[in-house]
């Protein structure tokens, strides 16, 4: 067991022996580190001003991710580069490349968002990939800017490659960071805390289900894009913090012949490329959740264990008849992730039990699955109604139906009535709209902020009458992922 935090701050070596378990890396930075360049906007995830970057090593090499600082708690930096933007000038004082686009551009007006914006870029500029009009405007998604610069931005976000700037400061010493990173992963579990409270990252999947299974009423942590809010918004003590993001096992995205196992570690953003590749629904479905930030840390294990009603991937999954993998000190059990949900604020789940894993079946050539996202704004926005359908068609009847909701009840739901009402009938515009108006009896959908209760039916209803439309076409016909243009333009 190691006492002692351990990360680089740039390419200084951070060691602290007293960690607050809910103290943000944003609180930090400004309090204890003093760099003050990176700022504080909503402290929830949802404007980007508090961007900063996470270099990890993985597959031999270095991946840097652009995270929200103001919802991860300092302990989830335990073996990583936190890079700030004040670590983008270079030693001799030029800006960076993706510094000096944004001051040829005039792409920072009060500047308060900037940092955040540079941060992001940053790391896109890092990846190395082409930068397009449209990936550029997916990256910079979740940062907002209250002046409306966006159009100086993206066009920044376009010139960054070309512009001459300091760079070589961080891109030289990557072989140096990779192994001072490796250094750091010792494979031993942490513990760190203060004045009696408790922040741990057990380094294998065995020490995780004995600790949390021997402290039930722990936070445990996956991508804080909800427990961070907990503490920013509900001021919540909690105690003791458990983070599974040290442990390998769950990182994993297993291949079987009849499903892919992804592991309750995998982000969002390495869960998108497999389930795009097999359900080109479900993956553009996760790109249109939240932001490229949010994406880099939360996790489907942690979409599916919050029991949320509106979180975006349950409808897909139970469309896709996904199960949950469950893990108890060292029992496991499966369970649908339709049963999953027993009633609001109520899982199967008992006390001490972890999420290990989510099991999708690979899809079948007689099936049609698409999945809709209704809210107010494109990027970045929870879900008023979010449906999730897989029809099997066989000879032009329909064989099976699965259509899964959020946003229409209390849990993530199937109309029953509605699939009733299209089994075994030929798959046409009829039996839609019957099943249409079937659902009524499926749901009493709320009227909350987001819809009133008359519009979430309607739209659900019409979503099923859409879904024909898109699929009752010779071979199918279905929306890819890709380029927002496009895709929807
Ligand atoms: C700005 C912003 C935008 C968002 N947009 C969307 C959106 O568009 N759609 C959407 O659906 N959600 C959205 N969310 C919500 C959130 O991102 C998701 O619910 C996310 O999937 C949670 O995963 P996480 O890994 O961050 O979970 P965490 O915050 O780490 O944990 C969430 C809950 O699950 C529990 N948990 C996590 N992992 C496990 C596990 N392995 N076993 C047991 N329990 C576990 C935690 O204890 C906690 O109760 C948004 C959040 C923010 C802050
Ligand atoms: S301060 Fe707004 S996303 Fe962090
Ligand atoms: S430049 Fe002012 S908020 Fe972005």
């Amino acid at each position: 067991m190691r006492h002692t935090l351990r990360f680089l701050l740039g390419h200084d070596l951070v060691e602290l022996g007293e960690v607050d378990p809910t103290q943000t890396v944003l609180e930090w930075l400004r309090r204890d580190a003093h760099r003050w360049g990176t700022k504080e906007g909503c402290a929830e995830g949802d404007c980007g001003a508090c961007s900063v970057v996470v270099v990890r090593p993985e597959g031999g090499r270095l991946r840097a991710d652009a995270v929200n600082s103001c919802i991860q708690f300092v302990g989830t930096l335990d073996g990583a580069q936190l890079l700030t933007v004040e670590d983008l000038k270079g030693p001799d004082g030029r800006l960076h490349r993706v510094q000096q686009a944004m001051v040829d551009h005039h792409g920072s007006q009060c500047g308060f968002c900037t940092p955040g914006f540079v941060m992001a870029l940053y790391a896109m500029d890092r990846r190395g990939e082409a930068v397009t009009y449209e990936t550029a405007v997916d990256e910079i998604a979740g940062n907002l800017c209250r002046c409306t610069g966006y159009g100086p931005i993206v066009e920044a976000a376009l010139a960054m490659r070309g512009t001459e700037g300091a760079g070589e400061h961080l891109s030289g010493r990557e072989a140096e960071v990779m192994a001072r990173l490796e250094a750091l992963d010792d494979g031993q579990d942490l513990m760190v805390g203060k004045d009696g409270r408790t922040f741990h990252a057990p380094a294998s999947l065995d020490a995780l289900a004995m600790l949390y299974a021997g402290n039930p009423g722990a936070a445990l942590v996956a991508g804080s894009t909800d427990v961070g809010l907990w503490v920013t918004k509900q001021d919540r003590p909690l105690d003791p913090v458990i983070w599974l993001g040290r442990v390998k096992e769950l990182r994993r995205i297993e291949e079987r012949t009849d499903a892919v196992v992804i592991g309750a570690g995998v982000s969002y953003t390495d869960a998108m490329a497999k389930l795009g590749e097999m359900y080109p629904e479900g993956g553009e479905l996760i790109r249109r959740l939240a932001s490229v930030q949010i994406r880099n840390t939360g996790t489907i294990g942690g979409n599916v264990a919050n029991g949320s009603p509106i979180g975006d991937s349950p409808p897909f999954l139970i469309a896709a008849d996904a199960r949950v993998v469950l893990r108890y000190r060292g029992e496991r059990r499966e369970v649908a992730v339709e049963d999953f949900f027993i009633s609001y604020g109520e899982q199967d789940r008992r006390p001490g039990e972890l999420v290990e894993a989510i099991v999708l079946p690979r899809p079948k050539p007689t099936e049609h699955l698409a999945c809709y996202k209704i809210s107010k704004r494109f990027d970045q926005d929870i879900s008023a109604v979010c449906g999730g359908f897989r029809v099997r068609v066989e000879k032009g009847v329909v064989k099976d139906a699965r259509l899964a909701f959020g946003g229409m009840a209390g849990t993530p739901k199937r109309a029953k009535a509605a699939e009733a009402a299209l089994v075994g009938r030929p798959w046409s515009e009829d039996a839609a709209r019957d099943a249409a108006a079937a659902m009524e009896g499926d749901f009493r959908p709320l009227t909350d902020q987001r819809a009133s209760a008359a519009y979430r039916m309607k739209v659900a209803q019409n979503l099923l009458v859409k879904f024909w439309y898109e699929t009752h076409g010779e071979g199918g016909q279905i929306r890819l992922v890709g380029p927002r243009r496009v895709v929807h333009g």
